[in-house]
């Protein structure tokens, strides 16, 4: 009895290949501000969406051996191109351990009204994974769909850079070609992404709905600690700890201002 109370105060882990999950720490904090965190960041790997399927595999499965080392009694796969790599595998290997996984929020996107036009904006790996081809199959009918790749975006961000003209510069040439579509919304399908959610809209426009799947995300984790009886019954503030394979004060310092960030 004692023992599976004292697992419950145990942290969930969070990771992502650098600094992007920070943006569901944030909505896991807020839905969870009882419970303990590890964000483990791999930014020294980092970017994971344009390596191989196979190495981003086990990066995945290494990084997380760490944090369930370290006696996680939950993960949050806080990075969309893990995710599509790797989390039906490790599933697999770890039965009863409660795992949620990110993905584009196409689903709300693509329902948010009668037949809209959806840019999903993802790494590469994100958007060539049998994953997504599957998720963009289920709304193909209901919504226009149009996935775009955005090799060199988390790189800003991993750089701490979230307003540069250089920023501005890239993401106009990004989704100029957009522009003219009539677009309804912006889904925003990897996780470094919402740091810059300010400079997309005001590049996109007011008009256009933006979406991330940082809030479902952690609205998952919370039903699955629940149905595994592993929410923490603290009613105080819990802790959180970060880690980064980059593993200077600087890094920790960004990933300490990320998390105060207004997304
Ligand atoms: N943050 C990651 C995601 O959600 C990936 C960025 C990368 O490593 O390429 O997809």
């Amino acid at each position: 009895m004692m023992d599976f109370d004292r697992r419950k105060e145990q942290p969930i882990g969070v990771f992502d290949s650098g600094v992007g999950g920070i943006s569901v720490l944030q909505e896991l904090l807020k839905v969870m501000p009882g419970e303990n965190y590890i964000y483990l960041g791999d930014s020294k790997n980092a970017p994971y969406g344009t390596k191989p399927l196979e190495t981003v595999r086990q990066l995945t499965f290494e990084n997380v051996r760490v944090l369930l080392d370290q006696g996680a009694k939950g993960l949050v796969v806080a990075c969309n191109t893990a995710t599509s790599a790797a989390v039906r595998l490790m599933r697999g290997m770890y039965p009863d351990l409660p795992i949620v996984g990110i993905e584009p929020a196409l689903k709300p996107a693509a329902l948010q009204k009668e037949h809209p036009r959806v840019l999903v904006m993802a790494t590469p790996m994100t958007v060539q994974q049998e994953k997504f081809r599957q998720l963009m199959a289920r709304y193909e009918d209901k919504a226009e769909i149009y996935p775009l790749a955005c090799p060199g975006l988390m790189e800003f961000i991993e750089a701490g850079d979230l307003e540069s003209e250089r920023l501005r510069d890239f993401l106009r040439e990004l989704l100029g070609p957009y522009l003219d579509k009539g677009l309804d919304s912006v889904v925003l399908g990897c996780t470094h992404y919402p740091f810059a959610r300010k400079m997309i809209r005001s590049i996109v426009g007011d008009a256009v709905t933006i979406f991330d799947g940082g809030e479902g995300t952690a609205r998952e984790m919370r039903r699955r600690l629940a149905a595994a009886d592993l929410l923490n019954p603290s009613e105080e503030a819990g802790w959180v700890r970060f880690e980064n394979s980059v593993a200077t004060e600087a890094e920790l310092a960004l990933c300490q201002r990320l998390l105060k960030q207004e997304i």
